[in-house]
């Protein structure tokens, strides 16, 4: 009776503590904030740090700020780079979610990449513990992107998801509530923009920052022929003349470029396909391998996969929010959360 009483007046919330993107949910109201990763920090001459912005304010910082002040990613290639800023970001989207009006002290679900050490899952809990969470229970990125993309999760049937966020590509095979195999690669969206960066380098000798290589990725990249125009205009730094120059880059160009990096994907996803127990894989077999995660929006990822693994290849809907759905979907369902680690 009190524990539901509790239940019902707590803020209880979720966070999906992405490399790229931080996205909250609280009870009842659904997602409430869905902010860039980032977060900017001034550093005095006597070496304090303050921070002056976190999110998008952020975000829209980067390369472009005075030499004391840096934006900074304090979760990079699904690993903690920077406990102490990723704590404060923690802190700052908890206290953003509920502002002064908080009662209780609220349970709070954080989806962590599949592939963090103990260390890191432990810093992640302490982090909530100590801006104010009352009890930390984890989920695991494959997972909440299964529940998030409406896969049957909870039945006795193979579930495949492949989850391409900013600094990992989770993917899972998940039956009966758990992961049956997984493989977490630090090769995803991140690596595409770097892959951009060198290709532009090294083919026209022109110098780009990460800002532009993601925003040619998102406008003019492709994993297969779509028989689109992609061409596009970029403008960066002539290596050799140092001058601002315009260089107009070609569709194929930039499916070039992000050739390697989506061809360890297409690997990892079928070294899966290689571990997946016979019965699992017969369920996969017939319903297929759903993608999410914001890379899942690269222009013909679904067909450049299916040609490789023969196997039918879907785009969950909404897939930059699958897992911030699946894990608030998490703290909604008895039967997933109490499975949660939260030791
Ligand atoms: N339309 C698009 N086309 C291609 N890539 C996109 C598009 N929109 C977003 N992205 C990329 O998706 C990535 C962010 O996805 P997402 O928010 O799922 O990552 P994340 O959850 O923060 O990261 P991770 O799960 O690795 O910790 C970024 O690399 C971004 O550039
Ligand atoms: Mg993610």
């Amino acid at each position: 009776m009190l524990t539901s009483l509790i239940g019902a007046i707590s803020n209880d919330m979720t966070i999906d503590l992405g490399t790229a993107n931080v996205v909250v949910s609280v009870k009842n109201r659904g997602i409430i904030i869905n902010e860039p990763s980032v977060v900017a920090v001034q550093t005095s001459r006597n070496g304090r740090s303050k921070i002056l912005a976190v999110g998008q304010e952020a975000k829209n910082m980067i390369g472009k700020t005075p030499g004391d002040i840096q934006a900074v990613r304090p979760m990079k290639d699904g690993v903690i780079a920077d406990f102490d800023i990723t704590e404060k970001m923690i802190r700052h989207f908890i206290q953003k979610a509920h502002g002064r009006k908080s009662l209780l002290r609220p349970r709070i679900i954080i989806c962590v990449p599949y592939g963090l050490t103990q260390v890191e899952r432990k810093a992640v809990r302490e982090s909530a513990l100590s801006a104010g969470a009352r009890e930390v229970y984890l989920i695991e990125e494959p997972m909440a992107a299964g529940i998030g993309a409406g896969l049957p999760v909870q039945e006795p049937h193979g579930n495949l998801v492949v989850d391409i966020g900013g600094g990992t590509t989770e993917i899972g095979v998940i039956s009966l509530g758990g992961l049956v195999v997984s493989k977490s690669i630090r090769v995803a969206g991140d690596k595409l923009d770097t892959a951009i960066i060198d290709y532009v380098k090294k083919k026209y000798n022109l110098l780009i920052g990460e800002r532009t290589a993601e925003d040619i990725k998102i406008k003019a990249g492709s994993a297969v022929d779509t028989g689109e125009d992609l061409n596009m205009v970029i403008k960066g730094r002539d290596q050799i003349s140092q001058l601002l120059v315009r260089v107009e880059l070609a569709g194929d160009d930039v499916r070039e470029a992000m050739k390697d990096p989506l061809k360890e994907m297409a690997n990892a996803l079928r070294s899966i396909l290689e571990k997946t127990p016979p019965d699992l894989a017969g369920d996969i077999v017939e319903n297929g391998v759903v993608l999410t995660g914001g890379g899942a929006l690269i222009r013909g990822l679904d067909k450049y996969f299916s040609d490789i693994i023969k196997l039918p290849v879907y785009v969950s809907d909404e897939p930059l929010l699958a897992v911030a759905k699946g894990t608030a979907m998490a703290l909604e369902n008895i039967e997933i959360f109490k499975h949660l680690d939260n030791e």
